[in-house]
């Protein structure tokens, strides 16, 4: 035997032990996905025909049902977040000294705040949704609030009004009117999946109220938290999150700052100078079958949550909430004329006025405001309920799933589109 036919002989040998160790890991993390896919197939199936026996959490609570309308409120405390002072926790008890109501992790309140218009100096009710940001406790909720500063290019209109009034008025002693708990976007109490939660910059909130939900119930499900912000500057809840990452083993906490300051330091501070991207969750996660939960900015829910799907995720594992309108649904155009070749007609019935739809307006409340008519509105995004008005015929396209509960007959102008000829109540 030739030295040349000896080499080729043991690089093959080399070769075929090579590929069949690859297939042996690939084949075991297929079997692993495909035991998770099957439990989890078989707890929905269980958890659906039994009543559920098993929530110590909510043992604690005395079981109080969600109060109707508005109900006030008053901050016990107040704390500034990060070190640039744009984020401040409020802790509201209510006033009535009963035990609060449990809420999902995730869910979030709405508050109606009476705010002075520092142009015209006129009070008006401004309603605005805040997650809340702890786990559910029978004393307290807590919000966390970013303030909102003036677009950079647009000095002269007035920075956000809640989030300001909140930062620059809202002081311990303070009440405020706040809605029952609400919100789609939760914890999935019957999913008995890894937790892969990814938080944006405030987008951070409803993130920190399913995390520390999990990690106080002891329940034996790991949790990856994977937190962007740009530095150290806007990094909050630093000391909870190392605390949980170092206190629990089933907790893997991923802080990713895109711009690191220089005082910031790579492995205490942060774990990954780069965005949350696939990449990342690529290179950080097993190959095995998760429920994701995401909040951030829009740019970032736009490109993260198709990705996920790309990267083979089930469109049924991915959670998603936008702190404003969403764009991730609105690929479907709206027409301007119907099928019969008509243009659409909108019709205020109030008013008597008869306007034809504009198809570059992005939902119907911007139709209404752009032809003067005044319509009731709070977070624009679906979830507050504010917009929602009677539909006496017709029909309408959603934007996004709505987050608020709808009343038969009712739409959200906020998040529609008209399909047909609409009349509406206003
Ligand atoms: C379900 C849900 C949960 C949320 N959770 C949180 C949370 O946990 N924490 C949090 O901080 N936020 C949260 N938000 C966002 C929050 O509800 C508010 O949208 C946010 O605080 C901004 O409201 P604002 O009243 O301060 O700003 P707005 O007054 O609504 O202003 C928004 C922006 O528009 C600009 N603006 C004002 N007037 C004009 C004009 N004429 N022309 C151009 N621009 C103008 C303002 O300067 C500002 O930049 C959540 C939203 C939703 C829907
Ligand atoms: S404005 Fe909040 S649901 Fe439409």
């Amino acid at each position: 035997m030739t030295t040349d036919s000896l080499t080729f002989i043991i690089f093959g040998v080399i070769l075929a032990q090579i590929l069949i160790a690859s297939a042996l890991v690939f084949y075991r993390h297929k079997r692993k996905y495909r035991e998770f896919d099957a439990q989890e197939t078989v707890h929905t199936r269980v958890s659906k025909l039994l009543p559920q026996v098993s929530k110590p959490k909510e043992e604690m609570f005395v079981q109080e049902s969600f109060w109707e309308g508005f109900k006030e409120f008053s901050v016990q405390r107040r704390e500034l977040e990060d070190n640039n002072h744009s984020i401040c926790s409020f802790y509201l008890i209510p006033l009535d000294g009963k035990p609060l109501p449990v809420f999902k992790p995730g869910q979030f309140l709405t508050f109606k705040l009476l705010i002075e218009d520092l142009v015209t100096h006129e009070s008006k009710n401004v309603v605005r949704c805040y997650s809340l940001s702890d786990a559910p406790h029978p004393d307290y909720y807590r919000i966390s609030i970013k303030q909102v500063p003036a677009p950079i290019n647009k000095l002269d209109v007035p920075p956000g009004l809640s989030s300001s009034f909140f930062h620059d008025q809202v002081q311990k002693g303070s009440k405020v009117l706040v809605k029952a708990p609400s919100g789609h976007f939760h914890l999935m109490e019957n999913k008995h999946l890894p937790i892969v939660l990814i938080g944006g910059g405030i987008g951070i909130t409803p993130m920190l109220s399913i995390l520390n939900t999990v990690l106080e119930q002891e329940a034996n499900i790991d949790v990856w938290l994977y937190y962007g912000i740009r530095n150290g500057d806007e990094h909050i809840m630093k000391a909870h999150l190392q605390a949980l990452a170092r206190e629990h083993d089933n907790f893997h906490l991923h802080v990713c700052y895109s711009a690191p300051n220089e005082s910031d330091v790579d492995g205490i501070d942060y774990q990954h100078n780069a965005r949350v991207g696939i990449p990342l969750l690529r290179a950080t996660l097993k190959l095995m079958r998760y429920q994701f939960y995401i909040c951030g900015p829009k740019p970032m829910m736009e490109s993260l949550v198709p990705k996920l799907e790309d990267w083979g995720v089930k469109r049924d594992d991915i959670y998603y909430e936008s702190f404003g309108p969403a764009t991730l649904n609105k690929h479907k155009k709206t027409a301007q004329v119907m099928s019969s070749g008509h243009l659409i007609n909108i019709t205020f019935s109030k008013i008597g006025k008869s306007i034809q739809w504009d198809p570059a307006a992005d939902s119907l409340l911007e139709f209404a405001e752009a032809n003067n008519i005044v319509v009731e509105s709070g977070c624009r995004a679906g979830s507050c309920g504010s917009c929602q008005t009677a539909l006496k015929d017709g029909e309408v396209d959603y934007n996004q799933e709505p987050d608020a509960d709808v009343s038969p007959g009712h739409c959200l102008l906020c998040i529609s589109k008209p399909n047909s000829n609409l009349i509406l109540e206003l």
